[in-house]
């Protein structure tokens, strides 16, 4: 079942008292802010410009990652391709239909599976275990005579009477993936599905989405997270989300094709007396590079080139009439780290 997100845009408002500036988070405050408001003169809007014309197609069956830097906007981009956030403008098409205009059929195809840190976006913290499930299949059109049985799969039949609020992430991740198993949803979107389960239960979740979601059941995913190993083990795509837009997608490979740089030179020297002398090497060689100073005169040098047979002989005769001395040389393909914060700029955010 394909996905097409057609031209996207969304904006937050966040109501602001104009006088002392107290965010509406709670019902206390809220009040509060209402009756100093009506004394004071009203409330100041902020409109926070999160998606700025989103376009991208998942087709049947692909596995998607979606990465971007915290406060991108990918956990507002799955809410909305899962009909649970109204974008601003833009539309999302699910197999033929309208998010925005035939919602009731559209979201029927889509689950959206927040993992433990984002968990209370669906549920309340407050309800029992079974009480949740119960809820979430409700949401979802799944038989609520099926909760004891996704209790048992889950391995959560001894918690079905605690709270939410009282279990370990873990086993509140566990819950979404139990209800994911029952769903008749044929797009899943992953919300950093394995933030805070504990090492060992990460491996068969990672089994579990691979094999059954998507292998058996020919699903879509779209998995967003910001770890890029996961990502580089998991999907066979990555799409980048930075400044409100998609920037890039396609595989590793395509990535690295796209910004033409693909090889990693790794050089380690001493004996050059000061960083400008160091950058002197480097004038007419490198666009990309980075100097780490290891103390003293020792160096880290660190050049992403298209190609290493281009720049390391320039390089090491340089070094060497310079005066320096070379400790180590490391030749290596770029890694997806490097590609995305050539895409997304360094400690960037949005
Ligand atoms: N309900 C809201 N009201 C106002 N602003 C919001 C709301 N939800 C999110 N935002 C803002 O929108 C931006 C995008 O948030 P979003 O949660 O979509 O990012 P994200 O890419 O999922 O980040 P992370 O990697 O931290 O999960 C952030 O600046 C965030 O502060
Ligand atoms: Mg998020």
């Amino acid at each position: 079942m394909s996905v097409e997100v057609k031209s996207v845009s969304h904006e937050y408002v966040e109501h602001r008292l104009k006088i002392i500036g107290y965010e509406q988070k709670y019902a206390l405050g809220f009040v509060i802010q209402l009756l100093l408001s009506m004394l004071t003169g009203g409330f100041k809007r902020r409109r926070i410009k999160v998606l700025d014309g989103v376009d991208l197609f998942i087709d049947r069956g692909e596995f998607l990652g979606l990465i971007g830097v915290n406060g991108s906007g990918k956990t507002t981009l799955l809410k909305i391709i899962g009909g649970l956030l109204t974008p601003t403008s833009g539309d999302v098409i699910v197999n033929g239909f309208s998010m925005v205009s035939e919602e009731d059929v559209a979201r029927r195809y889509v689950m959206y599976i927040p993992g433990a840190l984002v968990g209370g976006a669906i549920i309340s913290p407050f309800f029992t275990v079974r009480l949740a499930l119960k809820k979430i299949f409700e949401l979802y059109g799944i038989p609520v005579s099926r909760v004891d049985e996704a209790l048992k799969i889950a391995k959560l039949e001894s918690f079905s009477d605690r709270r939410i609020l009282s279990l370990s992430s873990g086993l509140a991740a566990r819950l979404m993936l139990a209800s994911a198993l029952f769903s008749d949803a044929e797009v899943f979107l992953f919300d950093e599905p394995v933030v805070g389960i504990s090492a060992e239960a990460v491996q068969s979740f990672y089994d579990f989405i691979r094999d059954k979601l998507w292998r058996e059941r020919d699903s879509t995913i779209i998995y967003a997270t910001n770890n890029l190993n996961e990502v580089q083990r998991l999907c066979r795509r990555i799409a980048i989300l930075h400044g409100g837009k998609i920037v890039t997608s396609g595989s590793l490979y395509d990535l690295v094709r796209g910004i033409g740089l693909k090889e990693v030179v790794e050089i380690r020297f001493y004996g050059i007396s000061s960083l400008d002398e160091v950058k002197l090497l480097l004038d007419d060689l490198a666009e990309k590079y980075e100097v780490d100073n290891l103390g003293g005169d020792y160096y880290q040098l660190k050049i992403i080139a298209s190609r290493a047979e281009d720049v390391l002989p320039l390089l090491i005769e340089r070094l060497v009439r310079m005066g320096g001395r070379i400790l180590s040389v490391k030749v290596r393909d770029i890694s997806l780290e490097e590609v995305f914060i050539h895409y997304v700029g360094k400690g960037g955010v949005g």
